[in-house]
């Protein structure tokens, strides 16, 4: 089977893209290194996906592109945003626009006329905004409380009108905080592991009672295999962990994971982070069998290898 991977070297891509070629796959990547944070990082990402012989790459922005990589038959993975609650804000917005709704816009069209077999949407749990009832369900009103939100929330309605119109096969599946080797940098475990391992300051939004739905990349992966092979086109789904943590918790964890204390500023709370993300998962339990399996442990002590490796040789 052949698969495009959108977004390929960031990082949820390049987990999946290796996961897909270990799967037997033949695997197209495509990326085209945005500096909302160091294309080397992206590069080292790849590292592994290069030397496969069914890998590769190809350095195209979506928005310009003419989708000669894609063929009938594909099942496409569009990975590819600008990521980044708390950065959606202001003249940067522009570029939510056109990387999150233009470009999902584009692909879809050219998936249409080339005639794909499925289409998988990486959409996030910040469509839903400061819910008041938790669980998060699927069938609950989508009230996004970030410009990052309403893109992503633009793109699951684009997917579904292409579906409803056009019967182009497609699913938008929610992701909830992901964490593990090659978090991006601008990430809360990143910048704290990091914090940690140079004896910085780590900046706390608000007073750090927050609550998320931490979920490790590879259960995202778990999920969105699942979802080709057993989720409804046209259907959106949460891929969480269905625990919640505080994110003082989680930064306890990381302490005592790395043995190493962690010192810690406090400043105001960021326009556009919600107060608390905690999916219900039992959709995409029934449809495809989705059990994530790991503990917030032993992917904060995977995320700290990894940390260790980047920042210090
Ligand atoms: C994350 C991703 O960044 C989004 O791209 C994704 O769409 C979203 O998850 C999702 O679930 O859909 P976020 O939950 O803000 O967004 O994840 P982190 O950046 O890891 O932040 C977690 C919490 O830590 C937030 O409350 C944030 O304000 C806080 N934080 C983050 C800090 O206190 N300090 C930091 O330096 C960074």
């Amino acid at each position: 089977m052949r698969a495009v991977v959108t977004g390929a070297a960031g990082f949820i891509g390049s987990h999946l893209c290796q996961r897909l070629l270990s799967m037997g796959w033949e695997v197209v990547g495509v990326d085209c290194f945005r500096d909302y944070y160091s294309p080397e990082i992206k590069r080292k990402n790849l590292r592994t996906c290069l030397s496969h012989p069914s890998f590769s790459l190809i350095g195209e922005d979506l928005v310009a592109s003419n989708f000669s990589f894609l063929k009938g038959g594909d099942y496409v993975f569009h990975l590819a945003a600008q990521p980044g609650v708390r950065k959606s804000w202001g003249k940067e917005f522009n570029y939510y626009l056109q990387d999150n709704i233009l470009a999902t816009q584009r692909l879809l069209e050219a998936s249409l006329e080339k005639g794909i077999s499925f289409f998988v949407f990486a959409s996030s749990s910040s469509v839903y905004g400061n819910s008041p009832n938790f669980p998060l369900r699927e069938d609950s009103r989508p009230l996004p409380f970030s410009p990052y939100g309403v893109t992503k929330l633009a793109a699951e309605n684009l997917l579904r009108l292409y579906y409803e119109n056009f019967s182009l096969p497609s699913v938008s599946l929610r992701f909830f905080t992901v964490f593990g080797p090659r978090q991006r940098p601008d990430m809360a475990f990143h910048r704290a592991l990091k914090a940690i391992l140079t004896g910085e300051e780590f900046t706390v939004y608000g007073d750090g009672s927050q609550i998320r739905d931490f979920t490790h990349v590879e259960d995202i992966v778990d999920g969105v295999i699942g979802a080709v092979e057993g989720a409804r086109a046209g259907e959106v789904y949460n891929l969480g962990s269905g625990r919640e943590v505080s994110l003082r918790d989680a930064l306890s964890i990381m302490e005592r994971v790395t043995g190493r204390p962690l010192k810690l500023k406090f400043v105001e709370a960021a326009k556009g982070d919600v107060r608390k993300t905690l999916a219900d998962i039992t959709r995409a339990r029934k449809d495809f069998g989705y059990r994530p399996r790991k503990t917030l442990e032993e992917g904060i002590e995977q995320e700290w290898y990894w940390i260790k490796s980047l920042y210090s040789g």
